[in-house]
């Protein structure tokens, strides 16, 4: 017993020493690109970072939102960096390469920082699903954020650019699925797999570089995404509605982000205590978490 007792008094004070030295740099001044800017999650990362001097690059398929946007951030701070914006519609991943905007800024500027977040969600069982959405969800999620990240990392390398952050906003979902977002699941699962094994990859292969890749797996945050979910599809079914009154407000969950790309966190999970103990029960116990889970979106469904 009293080794277990050392054991474990070594380990916690382990991981206190490892918080307390963990190393900080700075994102402040910073060249940050950022997709899926025009709303929610992303448009929120895009004030914060604003707000802390960084030269932003801001992709969406709505222009106006962004330039409305941009013309915003400048009446408040003239003097700070100017956001640039591209127009571009990234589930056609196979074309990124092609924006003659968004080529001709890489080749102007060293990016220090992506965040790959944006993304769409689906409010439909398997069965309901239609093959073309499931392929819309992976080109967006996962296909063009491997596009993306493939294009700027060659540049970095190319640059041996040092300190480097990739981020991927995946999602709670990408650790542990729920009812009726099996292809949005999947997707996020994806982003998960592919980020840990970039992270291995980049240290193994350009350590002197000091590349980090950090995954974000948040819980829900109040933005348009479950709207946008439920405009595109239209059936009969009844679907759980996410739990607003547990959501995180946007200008919260980005303010996280900047803080573990700071502390060059791997994995962020933003959730409640009871929805992590969830990835804990899903691997340990699995068949009292489905339980849980079919329990809790019957009830979620009642109440909509
Ligand atoms: N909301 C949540 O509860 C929640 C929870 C966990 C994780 N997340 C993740 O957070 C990220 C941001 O989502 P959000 O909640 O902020 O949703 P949102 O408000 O709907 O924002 C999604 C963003 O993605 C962009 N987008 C969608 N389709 C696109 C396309 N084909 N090409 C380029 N951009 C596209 C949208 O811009 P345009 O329409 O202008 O193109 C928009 O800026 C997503 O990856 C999502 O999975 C969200």
């Amino acid at each position: 017993m009293k080794w277990l007792l050392a054991v474990s008094l070594g380990y916690c004070s382990f991981l206190i020493l490892r918080y307390i030295l963990r190393k900080r740099i700075l994102i402040r001044g910073k060249t940050v690109l950022i997709t899926g800017a025009s709303s929610g999650l992303g448009e929120a990362l895009a004030r914060c970072l604003f707000r802390r001097q960084c030269q932003l690059i801001l992709l969406a398929r709505r222009y106006d939102r962004l330039e409305r946007l941009s013309q915003e951030l400048m009446e408040s701070h003239p003097t700070y960096p100017k956001p640039k914006l591209v127009q571009i519609d990234l589930s056609q991943f196979d074309q990124i390469a092609s924006s003659a905007t968004l080529m001709n800024i890489l080749q102007q500027e060293s990016i220090d920082c992506v965040i790959n977040n944006a993304g769409i969600s689906q409010r439909s069982s398997v069965l309901s699903t239609p093959i073309e959405l499931v392929n819309e969800i992976f080109r967006l999620n996962y296909l063009s954020l491997v596009a993306l990240t493939k294009l700027i990392l060659t540049k970095i390398i190319e640059r041996k650019q040092k300190n480097a952050v990739i981020v991927n906003i995946s999602s709670l979902q990408g650790l542990i699925a729920v009812p009726d977002r099996s292809s949005y699941s999947a997707s996020k699962h994806a982003v998960q797999a592919f980020s840990d094994s970039l992270r291995m990859e980049l240290r193994e292969e350009y350590p002197e570089q000091n590349l980090h890749v950090c995954v974000v797996s948040p819980s829900y945050i109040r933005t348009e995404l479950g709207q946008q979910a439920m405009s595109r599809l239209n059936t009969s079914e009844s679907h759980a509605q996410d739990n607003h009154s547990s959501a995180y407000e946007a200008d919260y969950v980005a303010e996280k982000i900047i803080k573990a790309i700071e502390y060059r966190e791997d994995d962020v999970i933003i959730a409640p205590f009871q929805q992590k103990i969830g990835i804990w029960l899903r691997r340990f116990w699995p068949e009292g978490f489905f339980k849980l889970m079919i329990a809790r979106n019957r009830r979620l469904k009642r109440k909509t």
